[in-house]
């Protein structure tokens, strides 16, 4: 056969988006990916009951997968469905549950998730959310941002890949730094996925 009718396969790449909170960034690379050439969000994987998230995914014709506590700590952290869903990477968006080893061990160096901070500082258990852009205000600090990072056992610990800053003016309070920080989120991590994806899933 010549080489120009050998079939080209053209791979999909499935991503599952773990959200537990209001979905912004979820919306954003959600939309970023429609009819993208090689990946497709798959699946949203939600803990809390209610959250903003949820609507969004159904909205654009995402399914959702309700996770329970027990079963994501002391089961298999539901690698079964995700094997499903055929996920290949997995994106954490505002997810405020540490990744159980078991996920980690079945997708390695394949879990991203974005800190809105400028690790390692502003990182680890108990900072999340409203409490780091409170800290980061309280030491005085002038400049803050975001983070990209790979996901390991540790708290906001994996290689960091991305970062990107923002300046902290003295009339910022929590509610407007936070809002400077998701801008840079929703700019930043739909085009850092895209590119993560590309390089965990080569070869
Ligand atoms: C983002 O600031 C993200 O960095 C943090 O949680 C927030 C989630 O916001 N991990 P949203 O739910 O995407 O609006």
């Amino acid at each position: 056969m010549p080489v120009s009718s050998v079939p080209v396969i053209n791979k999909k790449y499935n991503i599952a988006i773990f959200a537990s909170g209001a979905g912004s960034n979820a919306r954003r690379i959600i939309e970023y990916f429609h009819h993208h050439p090689f990946i497709s969000i798959a699946l949203v994987v939600c803990n809390k009951p209610g959250a903003g998230v949820i609507n969004i995914a159904e909205s654009h014709q995402v399914p959702v997968l309700m996770i329970e506590k027990e079963h994501f700590f002391r089961g298999d952290g539901y690698t079964d469905e995700l094997r499903n869903f055929k996920i290949d990477v997995i994106v954490l968006a505002g997810f405020l549950w540490k990744v159980p080893s078991t996920l980690i061990q079945a997708y390695p160096g394949k879990i991203l998730n974005i800190h809105p901070a400028l690790l390692p500082s502003y990182g680890g258990k108990g900072l999340y959310g409203r409490f780091v852009h409170e800290s980061v205000i309280a030491a005085g600090e002038k400049q803050s941002g975001i983070s990209i990072h790979v996901v390991d056992e540790q708290y906001d610990h994996g290689d960091v890949l991305f970062q990107a800053t923002v300046d902290v003016q003295a009339s910022d309070n929590p509610d407007t730094l936070a809002e400077k920080i998701h801008k840079l989120e929703h700019e930043h991590y739909p085009r850092q996925i895209e590119k993560f994806v590309d390089m965990s899933t080569r070869g």
